[in-house]
Parts: C-alpha cells; structure tokens; sequence
C-alpha cells in the first residue's frame, strides 16, 4: 500500500486501485472490501459508487482535501463518498447536506461512530437554512445532480468563504438534449463568472458517462 500523492497524503493506492484509512475498523459503509496492513485498517474506494475516486482512478490530481479541512459536502444521499472524504479529513469535519429523506435517515446511520461527519437535513439551494451549522469551511464539494450546478456550488462557496469548490457535473440532469461538451463548456464559463479559477476539468469516463469533474479555487 502505497500513498498516493504525498501533496495530499491520506489517500492509498494498490495496483491501481485507490483506498483511505478507515476511521472506523471493522465497519463497511456499503459494502466494500476492508483490507489491514501494518495495523492500519484501509477502505477500497470504489470509482463505480463514487466520483472522487473516479475522478483519482482517471489521473485527477487536484485533490485540496488535507487532514484538517473543513469541508461542506452537498449530496450526501447515504454517505458512501463523504465517509471516504472523512477518512482522509480525519482532524477536520465534513458536514453532508442531503435533501430526500430517506437518504438522510441511511445517512444519519453512517455519521454514527464518525465524530467528524455531521448529516444536515437541507436544501443545497437555500445554503442560509443551514448556515447556522457551519460557520466557515474550506472546501465545498457538490453532486446534487440537478440543474444550475455552477450556481449551486459558487453560492454555497460565497456563503461559507470556501478557498476550493469541486463539483461533479452531471450533463443529463443540466439538459437531456445538449451534447455534454456544450454544457461542461457552460458550467466551467458560469464559474469563472462567478470569480473563480478552474484548477482541473476531467471527464470521468468510463466509470461515469456523461460526468465531468471541475476543481476551482476563489480568485483573489
Ligand atoms: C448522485 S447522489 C450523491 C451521491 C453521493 N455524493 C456519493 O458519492 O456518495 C445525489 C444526491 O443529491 C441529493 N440532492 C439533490 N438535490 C439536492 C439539493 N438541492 N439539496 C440537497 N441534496 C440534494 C439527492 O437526494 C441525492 O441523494
């Protein structure tokens, strides 16, 4: 087990497939594979359920997340990906905000016995409705899956004074009928309009048809 990237650390990699050290031995968030090392118990993170390992597998290498960030994770659904981002941010916190609440009910189940994941029941459109449970974080991170994800991420990164976003685009849900191309051509422009500065723009082929991933950082 080798670390990734000593830039970022925390992340692991083993013929080619990409692990964190879990915060919590012994328990499987959904299902994956726990393999011990040296006394160190690692996750496999697996690029098929989660666009950030995606985003790794393919070569991303614009990764902010450090041991102490803090981060605002937007689309939590169960958990399966902010439990990875809680293992590498293992000193920080990561607050996942989730809407439907039957994903926030299997979500609540993930935060138990991760003391630094913190499940929010709220809209990622209305950040001032959970404003009250984050004062400042360091990096927002989106996969909402919905339309005007540009808009989404900056205003939350506006709110809590975020230095990096990332967001996963999903072509299909900005427009089912425009050529991908066009609208990750369009999400990157609206967040450049909104004074950020795109650091990596990645497809995430062919574990995700149709995403990309952008990573940005405040312009200042
Ligand atoms: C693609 S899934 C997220 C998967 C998750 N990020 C992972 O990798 O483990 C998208 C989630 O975003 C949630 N969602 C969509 N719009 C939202 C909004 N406006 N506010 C909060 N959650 C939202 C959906 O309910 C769904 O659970």
């Amino acid at each position: 087990m080798e670390v990734m990237d000593h830039t970022f650390g925390r992340v692991f990699t083993d013929r080619g497939r990409v692990y964190t050290a879990s915060m919590q031995p012994g328990k499987r968030v959904y299902g994956e594979r726990l393999y011990t090392v040296s006394g160190t118990e690692y996750r496999e993170w697996d690029p098929r359920r989660s666009k950030l390992s995606a985003y790794l597998t393919v070569g991303g290498r614009c990764f902010p997340f450090r041991s102490d960030s803090r981060v605002l994770y937007l689309g939590a659904s169960s958990g399966t990906t902010p439990s990875h981002v809680a293992d590498v941010c293992c000193e920080g916190r990561v607050f996942c905000v989730e809407f439907a609440q039957r994903m926030f009910r299997d979500l609540v189940k993930t935060c138990e016995g991760r003391p630094n994941m913190m499940p929010i029941l709220g809209d990622a459109t209305r950040p001032s409705e959970y404003a009250m449970f984050a004062d400042s974080v360091d990096i927002v991170y989106q996969d909402v899956a919905q339309k005007r994800q540009a808009d989404i991420v900056c205003d939350n990164m506006d709110a809590f004074g975020a230095e990096f976003g990332m967001v996963a685009v999903k072509a299909r849900s900005e427009d089912v009928t425009a050529p991908p191309e066009q609208i990750f051509e369009a999400t990157e422009a609206r967040i450049r309009e909104r004074g950020y500065r795109i650091l990596d723009a990645r497809s995430l082929e062919p574990h995700e048809k149709a995403h990309e991933m952008i990573v940005f950082r405040r312009d200042d």
